[in-house]
């Protein structure tokens, strides 16, 4: 229980329940200073069910509430202010956090069941992309979190290795490519011909023609077309895990576009008997206009399948498969109409569980503030700038901490988690500009500052050699601590709400705030003095690490004890 459950209960019962629990819940509000205490409750809408004047109804239900769960009740003018019994709250606080560690705000809301998560999902031949990375990152979080709620989480990566660009490629291989040269460095070499080939066609649209008819052989299963195709997935893959490696991410499922490919004439035969196909100028679709959406493109005049057939395919494959609670697509916004399609035409189709279908967009990533695209080969490689990542990183371990051991990877640990954090502080729906000097800082709103704050709290309990006794009552009553304690104690609510949000960023930004307390905490407070309170505020520290340390994994990021 938190504290607006104390208080809306103590209304409640105070009340005669002449409002519910929920109700009341709706009015409460957090005081903006301090001195009106942790909860207030305004008596507006209750005094006008009432009939009375407010401040009547504030001083008359204050007399009535009784219960060792405040410090006290203040009323003024029409508001009820409550202050919480802080030695209570941080007693029960502690010990729970102290006993449960790191399954502190673990919820058992899933009950097992999947939740699958469409997430990174690069395209074969093409650069992985800074689009790519936020989508590996915030679905990686995603599973965690969504572990953390109880459910079983499915990662697939849903590769782009399909569709009518394997036809452009082949062609540009067949005309301008050559074997060594891809073999040595597969994705640029790749993207080279990827680039030629889009250039050539605007002059010579025989190519496009060419392309086309490439696809059709490579879906009808030619040899030659499908034994290149494999060649450049397997090296294009190579690269991609090289980098899965370093993010320290994997997935349960690497099924990706291809894999669909027998699996859509049955979904075609089932939009056909349901009566939902059109022919439009020669291509057949489906027709969203109840939707407000343009129309579904199916299959094209030549008989081609489309990007859409294909996620048509892999979400009734995966309601099969895995029978999902929540199927999640963690894809940029410039995607939001395909999601809205295939959820409209799975609608169509009357799956119930079209509902339980989500996209999870997210924004743009710039670079000084430009856009990043892949087409022109303006890419940030992303290998190099990890690496670069990880040096900095170094580079500040060596100024601050020379002779910390296993330093190359608290580095790694340091670099990539600022990375991630970086990203995952954002709402997703904003972009941000791209900038590993901001992202690598120890200071300011960045993933080193926190992991920099934790290990400063485990060093403090290796000097004192604090041990956890379940028998002791640790409690605090101070007003510095009180912050934190509140913080700690609201740490099950907010991975409850960045699941219900989809959104990493409510962890995020909860971890920051903890950890600006604790260390405005540290600089006011002196924990290692002998004091009666010594104990308990070791148990503070010891809870806030625990936290720091639980949501900083449920962000992907490891928190090393040193650093
Ligand atoms: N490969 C696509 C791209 O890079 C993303 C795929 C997202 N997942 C999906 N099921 N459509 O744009």
């Amino acid at each position: 229980m938190n504290e607006k459950d104390f208080v809306s209960q103590a209304l409640v019962n105070a009340l005669d329940e002449t409002l519910t629990v929920s109700e009341v819940k709706d009015l409460l509000e957090n005081p903006k200073s301090p001195e009106h205490g942790d909860v207030a409750f305004p008596t507006f809408s209750l005094a006008k069910i009432l009939c009375k004047a407010p401040n009547i109804v504030a001083n008359e239900l204050a007399g009535k509430i009784v219960t060792e769960d405040f410090e006290r009740v203040e009323v003024i003018g029409p508001y009820i202010n409550f202050f919480m019994n802080k030695e209570k709250v941080s007693q029960e606080v502690l010990q729970q956090i102290l006993h449960e560690g790191a399954h502190f705000g673990d919820f058992d809301e899933g009950d097992g069941r999947n939740v699958v998560i469409d997430m990174s999902s690069p395209n074969i031949a093409k650069p992985f992309s800074i689009g790519h990375l936020r989508s590996t990152v915030i679905g990686d979080s995603l599973a965690l979190i969504f572990e953390k709620m109880g459910y079983n989480p499915v990662k697939i990566n849903h590769l782009g290795d399909w569709g009518k660009q394997f036809g452009m490629l082949i062609v540009a291989y067949k005309k301008w490519g050559n074997e060594e040269v891809v073999k040595e460095q597969p994705i640029a070499a790749l993207l080279k011909l990827y680039v030629r080939v889009n250039d050539e066609v605007k002059k010579d649209p025989t190519l496009d023609e060419e392309a086309r008819e490439w696809f059709l052989k490579l879906e009808h299963g030619d040899e030659e077309a499908t034994a290149l195709w494999k060649w450049f997935r397997d090296e294009s893959l190579i690269e991609f895990n090289r980098l899965y490696d370093q993010l320290g991410v994997n997935f349960d499922s690497m099924n990706g576009e291809a894999f669909y490919n027998d699996k859509m004439d049955e979904v075609v035969r089932i939009l056909s008997e349901k009566g939902l196909l059109q022919e439009s100028e020669g291509a057949t679709i489906v027709d969203l206009e109840e939707y407000d959406l343009i129309p579904a493109l199916i299959k094209k005049s030549d008989g081609a399948t489309l990007y859409m057939t294909r996620d048509l395919a892999a979400a009734i494959y995966r309601k099969k498969t895995y029978d999902f609670a929540k199927s999640i697509y963690v894809v940029g916004n410039e995607q939001a109409e395909h999601f809205k399609q295939l959820k409209a035409v799975l609608k169509e189709m009357d799956y119930g569980w079209a509902d339980d279908v989500y996209h999870v967009p997210f924004g743009l990533v710039t670079k000084d503030g430009k856009k990043i695209s892949t087409r022109k080969g303006n890419v940030i490689l992303l290998e190099s700038t990890l690496q670069e990542a990880d040096e900095r990183a170094l580079r500040q371990i060596d100024e601050k901490n020379s002779s910390l051991p296993n330093k190359e990877k608290v580095a790694h640990e340091v670099g990539v988690g600022a990375v991630k954090f970086f990203d995952l502080k954002t709402d997703r729906m904003n972009g941000y500009d791209f900038s590993l000097e901001a992202m690598v800082s120890f200071e300011g709103e960045t993933g080193p500052y926190i992991q920099y704050t934790y290990a400063r709290s485990k060093s403090i309990l290796r000097k004192a050699n604090f041990i956890f006794e379940g028998s002791k009552k640790y409690a605090l009553a101070d007003a510095s601590s009180w912050e934190i304690v509140k913080l700690l104690q609201l740490f099950p609510s907010i991975v409850k709400r960045a699941a219900d949000c989809f959104n990493p960023s409510v962890i995020a930004k909860h971890v920051l705030q903890l950890s600006q307390s604790f260390n405005k905490y540290y600089a006011h407070v002196r924990i290692l003095e002998e004091s009666e309170e010594k104990q308990s505020r070791l148990a503070l520290v010891f809870a806030v690490a625990t936290v720091l340390k639980e949501g900083l994994r449920l962000l992907g990021v490891d928190a090393p004890d040193e650093m």
